[in-house]
């Protein structure tokens, strides 16, 4: 603690309040963060972290570097430090089949001269960037990326703003105290909806998105300002130890679970198997669950769980002999590269698409893929011509794996960006510092299509039945000019087009119909403001209360509103500022939509302030949709069923999820059911 400057030292009372306030927002950090069930409300949470910063305030004395408001304090960075692991950072070898995974198993035993069955650890093999922590007398002292194995960057300032990180270790009843000096390595992780929503957060604002969760997290944790890394909902798992002074681990198992009770996460799906057989069924069935999980995994990693056998066994060359990666299959295939185009968004950035030859991946069919901007383009240097491995991980988009350059014939060509809009014909500009190139013409039919596109979309308008074919024969002959004129459409008019038989016609204008009382939140969304997402829209519906008086807000309002920053509030102050924006959503409310005001508080419906888990797939929506709604509707939805869970939700070939409702007794629910909730509202 700060030696006490100026007059009086703290009163006695305020020093112990501020201990148990820390306690406190450790212990429901915990609860909320690594074991994903809390034990109060975000409320009440809210109420306990306020106290806090207030006592500290008033006596900045008491500020500690470890109390839980000190997690993004730290300055901006010119670079980072080069921190040397005390033990290396290992890989691991890869078995690619069953085979060679029992093949692995016969050396393990072998090697050990053991005829009976090993016992293994058997983990997710998540898909994110390895780091290392050092905790000193349980206070987190060092955070580092694994950089080549031996040395990597110091990321300390960024680590300390994940909350599922706990910034000094807890002592539990019936654990052994942490050790003097604990070395733990995990993975920083960024979860798929986080992912999602940031890269949805990325195109509005015109910058280039993430290819993959991934290169989101190595992107978010290597922040030279730590205030951007706060931002990103980024997470850590441990699988794996360094350094530890004192104690020794019997097992891989029991370091993980000690240290889980030390307050560092491990993952709930990781698994004691015995014997071979165990792990190949454990493959299977993450394999099985990879969908459904809400991280991105790329297999699974085998660990011999006896410390003591681990050490016998040793290590080959840079990875143990006691462990191994059995990597899920990369769906990838074969493909050329017909033509690069460059394709125009909804606010203008113009990104290179390479068109390819149609090729299966993983069961889909993929005929073109993004290549995100010019920068990647040339740093793999891919060209029209080119030969290219096309790869779909997971739930990702496919993209360009790698370029086959010994194919080349020399034919091949580069692909510049035009400097005219392949749309409008107006100027494409790169701003200075950014990647995108940007059609600044203010008309452009292809940011029309796009924000019409947008308009449409499920988390805005929800208007079925405006597919990509439709939207573009409606701007280019003309019929549709702004979003308006979508609702002045009339069959007759409709039916004129290709393709559109009488019924589609009907379900359009129906579709249209429907869709005139949205929740105002998702009006503000179909408008498209940049950097204005869901949770924007629904902060500036709360507020405001209607869109007129959204229209005529002033900074020091927007500004007002917690969560809302600078840029933000800049962005809605231009686009309202703009006469032909204003005048659309005239036109839209004269055209009859009538944007529904925000209940006050939260949501009333059957789901408010309830806990839901999903489980297995739905038909009718996506998991990122499902969530969405049931948040909409006041609700939330956690990732591992608890006795404060209210509801499972039960979709196709559900997970042990189900398993784990049962034995708490905790209600399940199928689609229907859930649906049926989703619509009732007080
Ligand atoms: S154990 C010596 N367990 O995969 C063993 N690694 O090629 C050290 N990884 O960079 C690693 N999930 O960061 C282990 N459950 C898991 C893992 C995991 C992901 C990463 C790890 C390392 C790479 C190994």
């Amino acid at each position: 603690m700060a030696k006490v400057k100026g007059a009086s030292p703290p009163p006695r009372d305020i020093i112990a309040e501020v201990e148990r306030l820390r306690k406190a927002i450790e212990h429901h950090n915990y609860r909320y963060y690594v074991l994903d069930s809390p034990e109060i409300s975000d409320a009440e949470f809210d109420r306990l972290f306020r106290r806090l910063a207030e006592l500290e305030e008033k006596y900045p004395e008491l500020i500690t570097p470890s109390s839980p408001t000190q997690r993004v304090g730290a300055a901006p960075l010119d670079k980072f430090a080069t921190v040397r692991h005390s033990t290396p950072m290992l890989s691991l070898s890869n078995v690619l089949s069953e085979t060679e995974l029992e093949e692995f198993d016969e050396r393990v035993r072998r090697f050990l001269k053991m005829a009976g069955p090993i016992e293994y650890v058997a983990e997710p093999k998540l898909d994110g960037l390895a780091v290392e922590v050092v905790y000193e007398h349980g206070r987190l002292a060092v955070g580092s990326t694994r950089g080549d194995g031996i040395t990597g960057e110091d990321v300390t300032a960024n680590l300390r703003t994940i909350r599922s990180l706990p910034l000094e270790l807890m002592r539990p009843p019936g654990v052994p105290a942490p050790p003097e000096h604990l070395e733990a390595r995990g993975e920083v992780i960024l979860a798929k909806e986080a992912f999602a929503a940031l890269n949805a957060e990325r195109e509005a604002r015109g910058e280039p998105i993430f290819a993959n969760p991934r290169n989101a997290a190595a992107g978010s944790l290597r922040q030279l300002d730590p205030r951007i890394t706060a931002a990103r909902p980024l997470d850590i798992y441990f699988h794996s130890a360094g350094a530890i002074s004192g104690r020794v681990f019997r097992t891989h198992w029991e370091f993980l679970e000690t240290i889980r009770a030390w307050g560092l996460k491990t993952n709930r799906e990781n698994a004691l198997c015995r014997g071979v057989e165990e792990v190949a069924d454990y493959y299977r069935t993450m394999a099985a669950k990879r969908a459904a999980l809400p991280y991105e995994i790329d297999g699974v990693v085998v660990k011999v769980n006896e410390i003591a056998l681990q050490e016998r066994l040793g290590q080959i060359s840079r990875s143990p002999r006691w462990a191994t990666a059995y990597k899920f299959k990369p769906e990838r295939a074969v493909s050329r590269i017909k033509a690069i185009v460059p394709s125009v968004g909804r606010i203008g950035t113009v990104t290179p698409v390479a068109e390819l030859e149609p090729v299966r991946v993983g069961g889909v069919t993929v005929r073109s893929a993004s290549l995100h901007n010019m920068d990647e383009v040339e740093r793999k240097d891919i060209r029209i011509g080119d030969t290219v491995v096309v790869e779909r991980a997971g739930d990702v988009i496919p993209y360009i794996a790698e370029v086959l350059k010994e194919k080349r014939t020399g034919k091949e060509r580069k692909f510049k960006m035009p400097s005219r809009c392949p749309v409008c014909d107006a100027r494409v500009v790169r701003e200075e510092g950014e990647a995108a190139y940007r059609c600044i013409g203010a008309n452009c039919p292809a940011k029309l299509k796009e924000a019409i596109k947008h308009f449409a979309s499920k988390g805005a308008m929800d208007i079925d039945g405006l597919g990509e074919k439709l939207v573009g024969q409606l701007v280019d002959r003309k019929l549709v000019k702004d979003f308006s004129d979508l609702f002045r459409l009339d069959h007759e008019t409709l039916a004129g087009l290709d393709r559109l038989a009488d019924k589609s016609a009907d379900n359009l204008l129906r579709a249209l119909e429907g869709s005139k009382k949205p929740q105002l939140a998702r009006f503000i969304v179909a408008l498209g403001i940049p950097l204005v997402g869901e949770h924007v829209a629904r902060l500036l519906a709360e507020e405001f209360g209607d869109i007129r008086s959204l229209a005529r807000a002033d900074e020091a309002r927007l500004l007002a509103i917690r969560g809302i920053g600078p840029e933000v509030a800049r962005s809605v102050l231009q686009f309202f500022a703009e006469p032909q924006n204003t005048q659309v959503i005239e036109r839209l409310l004269e055209a009859g939509i009538r944007p529904v005001k925000p209940a006050k508080g939260a949501a009333k419906g059957a789901l408010s302030g309830k806990s839901l888990v999903l489980t297995g797939a739905l038909d009718s929506m996506s998991r990122e949709e499902a969530t969405r709604r049931i948040v909409e509707c006041g609700g939330r939805v956690t990732s591992s069923v608890s006795a404060k869970t209210d509801y499972v939700v039960v979709g196709k070939e559900p997970g042990s999820k189900l398993a784990k409702a049962k034995k708490l007794g905790v209600p399940t629910i199928d689609e229907a059911r859930l649906l049926a909730l989703l619509e009732e509202r007080a």
